[in-house]
């Protein structure tokens, strides 16, 4: 049956589940113009609970039809997340003459394991489909990665090297990623590891992606590693770190020394990549909450969304690597008609303009200004605010007073930063994607991301922009504010 999807709350242009918990994206996968998107799913309530594999399909990523639960726990555990492969050549042997598999590739966590404090509880297990996804069958041989006494092993993301010929698998072990091979998907050999000592380690790395990628407007092709972690990220709790290095088919290495961030904001966790997509694009998908208090987040008959889809690119600033993510293009058929003004603010004023709805929003602009202040507020006195300072090179979103908060101490407890030191001088673009319960910013084409939750008592009607700059005119050029349709 057709849901709803009116609750308050419920975002209008992001996928969610129709009901019940869910985090992980899962086995993004494109194959004969269907893309797949599973994620990690608790059918029984809002809460984390044994995991299984829920399902939605799309043809455009912009609208989304919801399908059967793909994959259900069995005897080696519950089925945690991983990823999705077309075998094209049908190097496993699951199809029969002229059929394609879809592989797919996950983490096993066997419960009583973890409760008699064994460390081996995770395992990997793989199952396959030869309609397209429609229906799943397990492998016998589950599963194809034992475990040798690793408390964190999790999370495997395969996809084909052309190089060699072969699947290469990236898996997380606590502390660092592991790396596997493989001819047929079933036998697996261990051939590297990467991290010990390099990137953040406040929490356990967790969901890794590895992939190959250009850097836009030259030649030249490095190779990233995604890995989420738990806790310590830019914000507090859960984020997600990458590094830009090289990969020969064996090993994984990086000379990146700091840390680099995917998404600034506390909501981004998990996100990997689509395997098989169109024109070697790269599209990435994380799962909007935190596990600060994603368990405790004010909805109603389900938990949590995605972000929307966002193209990965590959930029130098100044000599240092950034992992771009924007939103896809075609997001835009969703924008309902709008003008294109230029707004000129005096050097300390602030203007108001007044609105029907922000809540289901795009908004855009171009300004060379880093000094302004821009202000989501409502009837119930409530308001975020999102504020660039060039003398402290930061961009800081202040949701402490933004609705509801209280529902977890860590949610609206501080203002959260992020620094844009490279942002450039001359004029860029900023993007604030709003639906009910989220806000979704884009600095310069994605150079610079946060991605927030937001619960307002009441939409927001009232948009406030001030120059914060005492010596200079702000121009927003451009400036546009469309309605975007609902995709249920
Ligand atoms: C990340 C994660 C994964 C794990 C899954 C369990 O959010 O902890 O490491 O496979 O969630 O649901």
């Amino acid at each position: 049956s057709k849901l709803s999807y009116k609750e308050t709350y419920r975002p209008q242009f992001h996928f969610s589940p129709p009901e019940k918990w869910m985090n992980d994206p899962n086995g993004l996968v494109y194959n004969d113009g269907v893309y797949h998107l599973f994620y990690q799913y608790y059918p029984d309530a809002t809460v984390w609970g044994p995991m299984h594999w829920g399902h939605a399909t799309s043809k455009d990523m912009v609208t989304w039809e919801n399908k059967p639960i793909a994959l259900y726990p069995d005897r080696h555990g519950l089925i945690f997340s991983g990823s999705a492969v077309v075998d094209n050549n049908n190097t496993s042997g699951f199809g029969k003459e002229g059929e394609t598999p879809l592989v797919a590739i996950y983490t096993y966590h066997l419960m009583e394991g973890e409760k008699a404090g064994r460390k081996d509880f995770q395992t990997q297990g793989i199952a396959y489909s030869l309609d397209n996804g429609e229906s799943w069958i397990k492998y016998n041989g589950n599963p194809v990665i034992e475990n040798n006494g690793i408390k964190d092993f999790r999370d495997p993301k395969v996809s084909w090297h052309h190089e060699t010929q072969s699947w290469v698998m990236a898996l997380v072990a606590g502390d660092h990623a592991k790396f596997y091979r493989s001819k047929n998907l079933k036998e697996w050999n261990y051939i590297s590891d990467f991290g010990k000592n390099q990137g953040a380690h406040g929490g356990v790395w967790e969901c890794p992606d590895l992939f190959k990628l250009k850097v836009e407007g030259t030649d030249e092709e490095k190779w990233v590693l995604i890995i989420s972690i738990g806790s310590g990220g830019p914000n507090g709790g859960s984020g997600t770190q990458y590094f830009v290095g090289d990969f020969d088919g064996t090993t994984f290495t990086s000379e990146q020394t700091e840390f680099k961030w995917l998404d600034w904001g506390t909501d981004n966790y998990a996100g990997v990549t689509y395997n098989n997509s169109l024109n070697d694009d790269r599209i990435f998908v994380g799962w909007m909450s935190n596990w600060q208090y994603a368990l405790s987040t004010p909805t109603t008959t389900w938990r949590s969304a995605m972000t929307v889809p966002r193209r990965l690119s590959l930029k130098k600033h100044n000599e240092s690597y950034t992992l771009q993510n924007y939103p896809l293009e075609s997001l835009s058929t969703l924008m309902q008609k709008t003008n294109k003004e230029t707004l000129n603010i005096a050097s300390n004023e602030e203007k108001k303009l007044i609105y029907d709805n922000l809540n289901e929003t795009k908004i855009t602009f171009k300004t060379d200004s880093k000094d302004f202040k821009i202000k989501l507020g409502n009837k119930a006195g409530e308001s975020v605010s999102i504020k660039f300072d060039s003398a402290s090179e930061l961009v800081i979103i202040d949701r402490t007073k933004s609705g509801k908060t209280d529902f977890q101490p860590e949610f609206g407890n501080k203002l959260h930063y992020m620094p844009i030191n490279n942002l450039p001088a001359s004029q860029f673009e900023v993007q604030i994607l709003m639906d009910r319960s989220s806000m979704e910013l884009f600095i310069n084409g994605g150079q610079y991301v946060m991605t927030e939750q937001l619960f307002p008592n009441e939409n927001y009607t009232d948009l406030y922009i001030k120059n914060t700059n005492a010596m200079a005119g702000l121009s927003l050029k451009d400036l546009s504010i469309a309605k975007m349709s609902s995709i249920w």
